[in-house]
Order: structure tokens, then sequence, then C-alpha cells
């Protein structure tokens, strides 16, 4: 299933390009839905779906090698196409022009030093682009002029304005290209003649109709971990059934200070679905007993989710529907933008055998911008919709040594003193995630008030990062982590010294366990 029905839709073929995700982005970003498809099922997907306009992506490929990445060009016969990089190539070497490889490669900014008057190119603010390629277009495709060139590509842009055939060697998706959202904004409204229909308030009106259609009047449980895509699709599955959304949250205490308590209110204030709160608190705090290891601790968090759900056997039967909050990303990684992927709840750790459960996945054709702007209009308080990537076993993997509920109120009040004093000063703008951890194993000598101490270390951590898979440490000012630093050592008992964690991933990882 998809999104578009009725709507404008932008078809971006993926020819590997490690941009084709942000073309997608940067077309939604116009108001206009796009999906990406594997270019060796793109002809049959476009055949089916008959879009607006196709966007061919970039590729590390080079046309002219045997084996390169292809489509059936028939299947772009009548359709607007923007061919970039690869595909701007591609399109040369599949439409009458030709491409080969060049002497040099040319990677990094470059400058249109000539750009053709009234052309799709013309007058724009800035001719600086960023160009990636070892491989040019010798001769545009056949009735395509050339409107742009570099000092070191001659054929740097080409247009076909009757059959609506346009290429670029340089990619306008990248903020490099400073005029690439409006070269982009040409495309989609001057040349292909869109209106940008694609809106949240569209979104949510057709997938309350879809969620409807799929659900009917059986029951749909929705676990909800307080983080931004399980609340969002909890909210959605809400508006759409009402209390045939069974939204459950197990609070197993090892969330943030207060988090429990929000996620609660921001439920029973918001959106009124009837939440029903499993307090397992003790249950994991005995199961946690005794174990050091991490892998370990991750297990025994994901069993006892499972044991939650068997113990609320009753309240649950009825459900046949699990709810989950995949987002596109996932989708795309999973190989292709049409096969499903399963991914496993991180907070639900796998549901007992008895729970034959059908899945929905609401939020798959979505980014999480678009996640957190479906969360504002649903009504969701900003510090929900705003909130860091959390981990599924929460404070228990930054705790390290054995969990005590001792240890976790230590650690979440260092935490909170961290995360207050960087919101009071803006800084918690840009970063991913911030938080403390508790080396609880670990005991150094102090001195407070004339008296020793021999207590344990906090670590404060806070990173940015695009997407968790690199980070570097946040460049947090030395006078601000000295007097957060002494506030928690003040303010916390049990903690005598606090470090700043400087390591990037890698070699480190975000989290310490
Ligand atoms: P690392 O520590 O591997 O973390 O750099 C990358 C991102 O994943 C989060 N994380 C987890 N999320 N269950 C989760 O749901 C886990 O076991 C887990 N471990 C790490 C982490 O917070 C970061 O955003």
């Amino acid at each position: 299933m998809s999104l578009n029905s009725g709507h404008e839709l932008v078809l971006v073929v993926d020819f590997g390009g490690q941009y084709t995700q942000l073309i997608v982005r940067r077309i939604r970003e116009h108001g206009v839905y796009s999906e990406m498809v594997p270019y060796n099922k793109a002809a049959d997907v476009i055949r089916e779906r008959n879009p607006s306009a196709v966007v061919l992506s970039g590729g590390p490929r080079s046309v002219d090698e045997a084996d390169a990445p292809t489509m059936d060009p028939a299947a772009l016969q009548g359709i607007p196409t923007l061919g970039i990089c690869y595909g701007h190539q591609w399109l040369a070497a599949n439409m009458g022009g030709s491409a080969k490889k060049a002497e040099g490669r040319e990677y990094g900014r470059q400058a249109l030093t000539s750009v053709a008057a009234n052309s799709w190119l013309a007058g724009l603010a800035s001719r600086q682009v960023w160009m990636s390629h070892g491989t040019e277009v010798v001769q545009p495709p056949t009735g395509a002029v050339v409107i742009a060139s570099t000092d070191g590509c001659p054929v740097a842009a080409f247009a076909d304005e009757a059959n609506k055939r346009y290429g670029v060697q340089f990619h306008p998706e990248v903020s490099h290209t400073p005029a690439g959202k409006e070269i982009l904004r040409r495309f989609l409204f001057e040349h292909v003649g869109l209106k940008g229909d694609w809106t949240t308030a569209n979104f949510i009106e057709e997938s309350i109709a879809r969620i409807r259609e799929e659900v009917g009047d059986a029951k749909v449980l929705c676990a909800v971990s307080g983080g931004v895509d399980s609340s969002v699709m909890a909210a959605l599955l809400t508006r759409a059934i009402g209390d045939r959304a069974v939204c459950v949250f197990v609070d197993h205490g090892l969330l943030r200070k207060g988090e429990a308590q929000q996620v609660r209110q921001a439920f029973t204030e918001h959106f009124h679905p009837r939440l029903i709160v499993f307090d397992a608190r003790a249950r994991f705090f005995s199961a946690l007993a005794g174990i050091t290891d991490p892998e370990q601790k991750r297990k025994t968090i994901g069993e006892q989710f499972v044991r939650v759900f068997e113990d609320h056997a009753d309240d649950l039967k009825d459900c046949t529907f699990l709810a989950q909050g995949t987002l596109y990303p996932d989708v795309i990684e999973s190989g292709s933008s049409t096969a499903a992927k399963i991914k496993t709840h991180h907070n639900v750790g796998g549901l007992p055998d008895w729970m034959r459960l059908k899945l929905i996945e609401p939020l798959r054709w979505l980014f999480k911008d678009e996640v957190r702007a479906l969360g504002r209009a649903l009504g969701l308080p900003e510090e929900m919709v705003e909130r860091e990537p959390f981990p599924g076993p929460g404070l228990a993997v930054r705790i390290l040594g054995e969990v005590t509920s001792a240890r976790v109120a230590t650690v979440q009040e260092a935490d909170w003193i961290f995360r207050t004093e960087l919101r009071a000063r803006g800084l918690q703008v840009g970063i991913w995630q911030s938080y403390a951890a508790l080396l609880g194993d670990v005991r150094s000598v102090g001195v407070m008030g004339d008296e020793r101490t021999y207590e344990n270390p906090i670590i404060l951590r806070a990173v940015q990062s695009e997407d968790a898979m690199t980070a570097t440490a946040a460049p947090i000012p030395f006078e601000i982590l000295e007097h957060i630093a002494t506030r928690i050592v003040n303010e916390v008992p049990g903690v005598n010294r606090v470090l700043y964690d400087l390591t990037s991933k890698p070699p480190a990882t975000i989290e310490w366990e």
C-alpha cells in the first residue's frame, strides 16, 4: 500500500547514490509527496503508479560499465524526468546522447561558469554547485540543449523543454548547492506544473481513513515508550479508532526523572485515550538484581516486557493488531521501498507467542521531522515531540554495574541538573543526545566540608550527530560544565566527581553500555 492515491507523486529512482533519501526529503519539503524506488523495480512501479514526475538519482558506478545499473527507458515515455549526477549521465546514454569516463574526477564546490539565458537555471542567486563525479556527459539526449557548464564539465546541465527532460551533473539536494532548493522548486512547479498537495493535514486525514479500513472493528495494541515515534503513532491511532486503540505503557522505573509521569499526563490530557499503565518497577528491579553485564541487562529487560504482557493477558486478549512506529528510513534500509521490514520493537523486546498480532505501521512513509510535525498537528506537547532518542533499556545502560533503585535515583538527579542547565541556556539546540551516567562500581576519594568522601563519579555525555551512526562530543563551554559539575556534587548525594566524555563515535558509542 502506498500513500499517493489521488495526489501528486514524484518517484525517485535509486541508482545507489548516497543522497537519494535526501532527494526524497527535499521534494517533500516543497509539499510534493515523494517515494524512493530501487532501479531494478523502477520501470514496473512507474507503469503501475503513473507518477507526475521521476527523478533519477546519483550512484557510485559509471554508465559506460558493462553491468551498470539501468532500467527500461521506455517506462519514462511522456513523464517529466530529472536526472541527477549518475541519472544525468544515464539519460544521456539512454536517450540518444552519450557519456564517458572523464580524464579526472571533479569533486567538491564548483561554479557554473556559463548558464543559458531564459533557461531553467538562469538568474539563480548563487552559481555555486556541489559536484562528485568521474564520468561526464559528452552529448546530451536527443532534443536537449546544454544550458550550463563549469570549467571542468562542459555539460553540467541540459534541458529538453519539449519532452520535459532535464539533467544536472551536480547535486541540487545538498546544502553545498545554495540554489538547490530553488532549482528543484522550478523543476517541480514551473516545468512539471505541480501544485504541492502534500500536507500534514492531508496525511492525517488519509491515514485515518486507511487505518479504519484496515482495522475494521478490531482492537489495536499500541505499546508506548514515551518516545516520539510510539507517541505519535498512538495519537494517530486514537484519532482514528478511539478507545479501540489500546495504549499500553510499561513503567519499568528506568526512565528519566519525571518522564513516566509526563507520559501519563501527556496522554490523558492531550488526547484522552484509555492509557493503561502497567507499573512493573518492582518486577524489573528484582530481575536486574546482581546483573552487571550490559548485554545481560538488555536481555533481562526484553524478557521482563514479555512477562508483563503475559501477566496482563486478560486486558490485552481482544487485540488483533499491533501498531509499530516504524519510520521510512527503516523501510528504506531494508533494501526496498516496497518490501516490509518487521522491526522488533526495542521497548517491547518481543511479544509472547500467544499474541499472534497483525502488524500495522502507520508511520512507515515518514521521516523523523515529518513525524514531529505530525505530532504537533495531533496536539502532542512540545516536550514530547522534541524528545531526544532514548535507549529502550533506559537508565539500566547508563548505570555501569548493578542497577538498583538508589542508583537510578542518583543518575536521574544528575541527569536532571545537566539537562536543565543546558536548556536554560538554549544549549540543547543542535545536541542529538545529552545524559548523565553513573560509574556504579568506581569510587574515588574527595573532600567536602573538611570531611573525607569516598563516592561515585558521574559522567556527562552530550553529542552532536546526524543519525547516531557517528557522533562527536558537543563543545559545551568550560565554565558551564564547571558550574554543572559543582551543582551535581553539591546536590546529588553519593557523587563526589563529575567527568565530561570527549570521545567521538567511533571509536566509542553514544551510550556507555
Ligand atoms: P550507540 O550507543 O550504539 O547508540 O552509539 C546509538 C543510538 O541507539 C540508542 N541505543 C538503543 N536504543 N535499545 C534502543 O532502543 C538499545 O538497547 C539501545 N542502545 C543504544 C542510543 O541511545 C543512540 O541513540
